[in-house]
C-alpha cells in the first residue's frame, strides 16, 4: 500500500467525524434480551447451542428451510462461491454498484465477475441491462439490493430460467425489506447477509447465508464451517475439499439472537423514514431523491442519498457533500467507490498481465474492469450523494431537519 493512502476504517471508527443533530446508528440500539444471552453463553463456558437458536430462529422469521450463521456477509458469499459446481474462467453476473464484499468469494474461487450496467437514473441493474451480458460461461447473477432498493426479481429469475443461471441476492443493504409480499432472501435460490455493526441488524461482524436447497445447505455446511473435512475412522479428519472455518462467533450470535427480536419494528420505521425523507428531498429543485420502485412494500432502507443536478448548483457534488457534512448531514459523501468494475483495480491488473483465470483457457475471451463499461452506473454515482448510513432513529423532526439542511446547502449553491 503506498504510504500516502490512508487505510479503509470500519463500524464505529468510521463515524467518529460526523457532526450535527441527526441521530448515526452508534452507538447502536441493541435488543433488550442481548445481555441475557450474552450472559448465557458465558455461564456455559461455551457450550450453549447460541448459533444454533439464532440460526433457527433467523429461519423461522425468513420463512425458509436453512440457515448458516457465519462471520459476516463477504464470508458467506464465499462458502457459496466454494459450494458451487462452477469452473475456473466461469462467468458470474453481478450488480455493479456493490461492496468489495459481494465479489471476494469469486474471484477467490477463479470465477469471473461481469458487471451489467444499471439503468439510467437508479441504483440497481435489471433484466435488460443483464441480458446482453450473458454468455456460454455464464453459470449465475448474484443481484445486490443497494441502499435497500429491491431489483425486480421476477423479471430476473424469468430471465435466468431462459438461460438455466443460479440466481442468489446479496441482502446486506436490505435486511427485512419486501417485494411483492416476499421478503428479500426468498427471491431467488439463495442469500448472504451482513449483521456488521454498522448494518441494518448490526451485530458487531456477522452474517449468514439462507436457501431453501436442502443439498446446498449441506454443502455449504461442510464446505463453510467443516473446513471440507470429512471423519476417517482410524484417522481423523481427511480435507476432501479445500473449505473455510467460517462458523459465527457465540457471542456474535447472541446479539443477533437480541437483534432479531426487535428487527421488524427498527425497519418498519426505516420504511415510514425514508419514504418521508425521499418526498422531502423531492421537493428541492435541482434534488432527485433515489426511486423507490411501487413492488417494494417495505424499504429497508440502509443508505439513504439524493442525485444533484449538476447544472442546477455552481458548486461540484464534492463541494456539495463537504457542505452537508459540515452542516450536519452524518458523513455526507458521494459513493463513487462503490463502482465494482472501476474499484477492482486488482482484476484490471490480472487482465492486463494474463494472470489466471484470465488467461485464455480457463478464460473464454478478453475482459476489461474499468467505470466506463458501465456508463450509467458511473454518470449515476458522479451526482449521487448519501449519508453514511440512515438508522432507525430518525423520527419526523429528524427528517424534517435533514430536508431543511439539504435545502439551504442548495439555496447557496444554486445558479
Ligand atoms: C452490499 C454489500 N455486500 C457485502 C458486504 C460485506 O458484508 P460483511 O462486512 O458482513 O462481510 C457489504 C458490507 O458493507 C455490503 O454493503
Amino acid at each position: 500500500m503506498p504510504l500516502s493512502l490512508e487505510r479503509a476504517k470500519y463500524g464505529a471508527q468510521a463515524h467518529t467525524d460526523e457532526v450535527g443533530a441527526l441521530p448515526t446508528p452508534f452507538p447502536r440500539t441493541i435488543g433488550p434480551n442481548a445481555g441475557r444471552y450474552l450472559q448465557e453463553v458465558l455461564e456455559s463456558g461455551l457450550t450453549v447451542d447460541m448459533i444454533g437458536r439464532f440460526e433457527r430462529a433467523f429461519t423461522e422469521a425468513m420463512g425458509v428451510k436453512h440457515c448458516i450463521a457465519t462471520p459476516g456477509c463477504t464470508p458467506a458469499l464465499a462458502v457459496l462461491a466454494a459450494s458451487m459446481p462452477w469452473e475456473p474462467g466461469d462467468e458470474v453476473i453481478v450488480s455493479p454498484v456493490t461492496d468489495y464484499g459481494t465479489v471476494q468469494g469469486l474471484i477467490a474461487e477463479r470465477f469471473i465477475p461481469i458487471f451489467p450496467d444499471t439503468e439510467p437514473g437508479v441504483i440497481d441493474f435489471s433484466a435488460r441491462t443483464i441480458e446482453p451480458c450473458i454468455t456460454d460461461r455464464t453459470r449465475a447473477i448474484l443481484a445486490v439490493h443497494m441502499t435497500g432498493t429491491i431489483n425486480d426479481m421476477d423479471a430476473i429469475n424469468a430471465l435466468a430460467e431462459k438461460h438455466g443461471l443460479f440466481v442468489y441476492e446479496d441482502v446486506c443493504q436490505a435486511v427485512f425489506g419486501q417485494y411483492k409480499g416476499r421478503i428479500a432472501g426468498t427471491l431467488a435460490r439463495a442469500a448472504g447477509f451482513s449483521f456488521d455493526s454498522e448494518k441494518t441488524m448490526g451485530s458487531d461482524v456477522g452474517g449468514c447465508l439462507v436457501t431453501n436447497d436442502d443439498a446446498l445447505a449441506e454443502r455449504a455446511r461442510f464446505i463453510g464451517q467443516s473446513r471440507g473435512a470429512v471423519m476417517q475412522p482410524h484417522f481423523g479428519r481427511l480435507h476432501s475439499v479445500a473449505g473455510y472455518a467460517y462458523r459465527m462467533p457465540l457471542c456474535t450470535a447472541a446479539i443477533c439472537l437480541g437483534q432479531l427480536e426487535a428487527i421488524r419494528e427498527q425497519v418498519a420505521q426505516r420504511d415510514r423514514m425514508a419514504r418521508l425523507l425521499s418526498d422531502l428531498l423531492s421537493n428541492i429543485p435541482g434534488v432527485t431523491s433515489l426511486p423507490i420502485p411501487s413492488y417494494m412494500d417495505v424499504y429497508s432502507c440502509w443508505m439513504m442519498g439524493f442525485s444533484i443536478d449538476p447544472e442546477a448548483f455552481r458548486c461540484t457534488p464534492e463541494q456539495f457533500a463537504e457542505q452537508l457534512a459540515a452542516a450536519g448531514i452524518p458523513g455526507a459523501g458521494l459513493g463513487k467507490y462503490y463502482l465494482m468494475p472501476a474499484a477492482l483495480t486488482c482484476l484490471h491488473e490480472k487482465v492486463a498481465k494474463r494472470q489466471y483465470p484470465y488467461s485464455i483457457p480457463p478464460a473464454s475471451r478478453e475482459y476489461r474492469y474499468s467505470g466506463d463499461c458501465c456508463p450509467n452506473a458511473q454518470r449515476f454515482l458522479e451526482t449521487y450523494i448519501r449519508w453514511t448510513t440512515f438508522c432507525e432513529k430518525y423520527q419526523p423532526e429528524h427528517c424534517e431537519l435533514a430536508a431543511e439542511i439539504v435545502s439551504s446547502v442548495a439555496a447557496k449553491n444554486r445558479v
